[in-house]
């Protein structure tokens, strides 16, 4: 089996894989990082998203052996202590209910902070459409990224 080695959350990790394993997996049950969660598999619920190289995918869909020398970041890379500012705004509204879609939703928010500061209303809601959340916290997720958005712009 080849083995692959992954810059993740700017830490080195070595994976044992077969070329076409998702990421999600790599993630999951290769390296323990759990925090990325599995949903339907087929890119139509966000609950995977990860970045690479800054910009939020869907690691259902990115194959082990398309990273590469791609940076990697998981919810665990976002900080130690909960105090980046996303998780900040999200614990400040108190979004999530069940929890499970939260890292996707996160990861998702960032990767979209990481290019534009200052999205439009448009541009979130175009964003986040593809993250779902059965629990119906769209309206607290909203919330907190207004939150965010006027924390990071001072
Ligand atoms: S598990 Fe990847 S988008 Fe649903
Ligand atoms: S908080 Fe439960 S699925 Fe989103």
């Amino acid at each position: 089996m080849p083995s692959y080695n992954l810059n993740i959350n700017n830490k080195s990790y070595t994976a044992e894989a077969d070329a076409d394993m998702p990421m999600v997996w790599v993630l999951r049950d290769l390296l323990d990082l759990t925090g990325t969660k599995f949903g339907c598999g087929v890119a139509s619920c966000g609950a995977c998203t990860v970045l690479l190289n800054g910009t939020a995918v869907r690691s259902c869909q990115l194959q082990v052996q398309a990273v590469g020398t791609g940076k990697i970041t998981t919810i665990e890379g976002l900080s130690e202590d909960g105090s980046h500012p996303v998780q900040k705004a999200w614990e400040k509204i108190n979004v999530p209910q069940c929890g499970y879609c939260q890292s996707g939703q996160i990861m998702n928010v960032v990767g979209l902070l990481n290019t534009n500061k200052q999205p439009t209303e448009d541009q979130i809601s175009g964003l986040m459409a593809g993250n779902l959340c059965r629990c119906g916290t769209y309206h607290r997720i909203q919330e907190a990224i207004h939150e965010v958005i006027k924390e990071v712009n001072g």
